[in-house]
């Protein structure tokens, strides 16, 4: 009897290329954002003849591709000229002056920067940008604690554009009047994929990232479906990953519906990246994991609290649970430590 002809062996996987399938993967071509992308690129196209660039502010809801046509943007402008200098700074990651200060010098290769304050960093950023010009890309802009940077920017850094992004397009009318406009933005909105070009994006994962004809019709069609409810390309990609895994552990030789049944929910907004803050908030604190892997949950709540989150520690530790239920993050007991038993936390990747 052939009971197990359509099992996988141990070494067999359906995933040719898993990576494709990672938050950070960046495809050659981002399809259907030629005309965002053209109108942010439009505002650089001055700098091209040694002026005075525009600034922009891309605003839309999460998972839709603005840091990806960001990115994407740079890149080619570094293919393109060296007479242009491309700079991308997370502001959550870095959400002030100084931090932001500390990146761009980091991106410049420029190392002398202990002792110095933040305003004495923007002097030598100064110096050595305005030999030629630079776009700045602000990234969750709305995370930044103060803008000073930006004053800085655009008074002391001759040729520039800036670009800001943001899902919060409202929170950017707190920003004070006059630096808005000082800033002159011009606005590009991303709005939500059709369901066409959910299905076109995550057809483009699937031929990348998988064999051949490992998904069925119907298992992808229900992948496409919920990712355009969802209106997030991240919990796409997710669906895809984790049915494909669910589907290797289950030995099946291919991807069927029941696989992504089986693992929707687990691919809640909420577990990846979302328009609420709750959401953002379960993000940040992934991110914090990640840039501290292997520290204790309790070192990584206090690094939380700094940067001035709001959980008490009871809902810190339920979202890090959640994360780890996931599998974007392992706790590891260790008994009998220096510390007594204490919880260490890794960040298994997206
Ligand atoms: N047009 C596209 N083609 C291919 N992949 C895409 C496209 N748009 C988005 N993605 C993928 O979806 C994921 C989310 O995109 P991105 O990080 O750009 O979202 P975002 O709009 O910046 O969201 P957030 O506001 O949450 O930061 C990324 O992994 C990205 O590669
Ligand atoms: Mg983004």
């Amino acid at each position: 009897m052939p009971l197990f002809r359509d099992m996988l062996h141990a070494d067999e996987s359906l995933l040719k290329n898993e990576q494709v399938l990672d938050f950070d993967y960046q495809p050659k071509l981002v399809k259907y954002r030629e005309s965002q992308q053209f109108a942010i690129a439009d505002c650089m196209k001055p700098l091209f003849n040694k002026r005075d660039g525009d600034n922009v502010l891309v605003y839309g809801t999460s998972g839709i591709g603005k840091t990806l046509a960001c990115k994407h943007i740079l890149q080619e402008l570094e293919q393109e000229t060296d007479a242009i200098i491309p700079i991308y700074v997370n502001c959550w990651e870095h959400n002030t002056t100084y931090k932001i200060a500390l990146n761009i010098c980091e991106q410049l290769q420029y190392p002398f920067t202990p002792n110095k304050k933040g305003v004495e960093l923007f002097q030598k950023i100064a110096e050595r940008l305005n030999k030629k010009s630079a776009v700045f890309v602000f990234d969750e802009i709305d995370k930044a604690e103060d803008f000073d940077f930006l004053y800085f920017i655009s008074e002391k850094i001759f040729r520039n554009s800036i670009v800001l992004i943001t899902n919060f397009k409202s929170k950017l009318f707190s920003m004070d009047k006059r630096l808005r406009s000082r800033l002159f933005l011009e606005f590009v909105e991303f709005n939500k994929y059709t369901f066409e070009e959910t299905r076109g994006i995550l057809q483009e994962r699937v031929d990348y990232a998988f064999f051949k004809d490992v998904w069925t019709k119907e298992a992808f069609d229900l992948a496409v479906q919920k990712t355009f409810e969802m209106g997030d390309i991240r919990c796409g990609l997710l669906i895809l990953r984790k049915a494909g895994k669910l589907a290797e552990n289950e030995s099946s030789r291919s991807i069927e519906v029941n696989h992504v049944e089986k693992i929707l929910d687990k691919v809640d907004k909420y577990a990846v990246k979302g328009s609420s803050d709750l959401d953002g908030e379960t993000r940040n604190i992934l991110h914090l994991i990640r840039d501290n892997s292997g520290s204790t949950i309790f070192d990584v709540f206090k690094m939380y609290q700094k940067k001035k989150g709001k959980l008490v520690y009871r809902s810190f530790y339920r979202k890090v649970k959640h994360l780890e239920l996931n599998k974007y993050v392992r706790i590891k007991k260790i008994y009998g430590g220096k510390k007594g038993n204490t919880s260490i936390v890794e960040y298994l990747g997206l």
